[in-house]
């Protein structure tokens, strides 16, 4: 007998960005962030977790049809997890099958290419932990599954939800208290919309892993970010969201980019994740802002060149044409950009 449950997750990109660890081996952040979910239509990851007797002894898990190691301590931490929950339920109910025992083969395919440097392990290990927690049948909430995902890798942990989700950094050292919590539902402000500029499919060329570890060994900037920048941050863009204040969603996401980026430069040796294309792309913002004389564009950059633009649907044409003209004469430029919307959960 095979036991199965699929599901998928979103691709989530955060306003406030998750920058450093204060332990990594739970992947426990140095400060809290907060993200926007993006529509499955475009971006997501689908993953089957079956379990059987019949199957070879080993866990296993392909992505894309290609076998990946599971042997990591990220993936092997939330099957651990996932499989003491099963095995407590097994525990008190003796008619349960004995599942927590059987090796798992897992089935995961993105919708988008794993090479564009799109947040692909955010979805990733969403969509792992929820499809076991299925196939489990454990009684879990999203903050539950959460804590589980973070520990696969940290902005996984806001995949769980749809809309506008922070993750609190917590106190607790086991990591009890680092979860993610929805901040407003997708329904809550449907308006706001995503357009990603693929400037660059290349893989990026430092993991935002090793590159936040040589960021808190290194950088004094780093220190006032997580302390005083990112707690401004998180207070305004919470409340913005709230408000639906997209002046100042824009603005402290840009502030945000800003400030991450700078801390990767004042890291030793420095870490360069724009390129010029990159830059034309925030000038291009500007410039939108500028002759809009309100902010109705925002541009964010995770641990790479690719652009996410917010901006609401009734700014599409101030916004969409003129990024284009101003970036399609550029080298490196894929003018691969669509326009997505804010997920709920399905
Ligand atoms: C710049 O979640 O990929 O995208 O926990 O080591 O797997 P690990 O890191 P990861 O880092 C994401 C960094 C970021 C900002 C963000 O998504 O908040």
């Amino acid at each position: 007998k095979i036991y199965q449950a699929s599901t998928t997750a979103p691709v989530n990109i955060a306003v406030v960005k998750y920058w450093g660890k204060r332990d990594a081996k739970l992947n426990l952040p140095t400060n809290s962030s907060v993200s926007v979910t993006l529509s499955q239509k475009d971006l997501r990851t689908h993953t089957t977790a079956a379990c059987s007797a019949a199957f070879p002894s080993e866990d296993t898990l392909l992505l894309n049809g290609s076998p990946q190691d599971v042997s990591g301590a990220r993936t092997q931490a939330c099957f651990r997890e996932l499989r003491a929950l099963r095995s407590a339920l097994e525990a008190q109910d003796s008619s349960l099958p004995k599942l927590a025992a059987l090796p798992l083969r897992i089935v995961s395919e993105n919708n988008f290419p794993t090479a564009a440097g799109l947040a692909s392990s955010a979805a990733g290990f969403a969509a792992l932990v929820r499809a076991i927690a299925n196939l489990y049948e454990l009684p879990s909430s999203p903050t539950d599954l959460s804590r589980i995902a973070r520990q696969g890798s940290g902005s996984a942990c806001r995949s769980l939800f749809g809309g506008y989700v922070a993750w609190q950094m917590g106190n607790e050292v086991d990591g009890s208290d680092s979860v993610a919590v929805e901040v407003a539902p997708a329904s809550h402000w449907p308006t706001m919309r995503a357009l990603i500029l693929v400037v660059s499919a290349e893989k990026k060329g430092v993991s935002s892993t090793s590159g936040m570890q040589i960021t808190v060994a290194t950088s004094e900037l780093f220190q006032r970010r997580a302390e005083v920048v990112v707690p401004k941050h998180m207070e305004l863009m919470e409340k913005a969201i709230k408000e639906k204040d997209f002046e100042t969603f824009a603005k402290v996401t840009m502030m945000e980019s800003n400030s991450f980026h700078a801390t990767c430069l004042d890291t030793y040796p420095p870490i360069f994740y724009l390129n010029d294309v990159s830059r034309a792309a925030i000038r291009a913002v500007e410039d939108i802002n500028a002759a809009a004389g309100k902010t109705i564009a925002a541009y964010t950059f995770d641990a790479g060149p690719n652009a996410v633009i917010y901006f609401e649907e009734k700014d599409l044409d101030a916004v969409a044409g003129p990024l284009k003209s101003a970036l399609s004469g550029l080298d490196g430029w894929q003018a691969a950009e669509r326009e997505i919307k804010v997920q709920g959960l399905d």
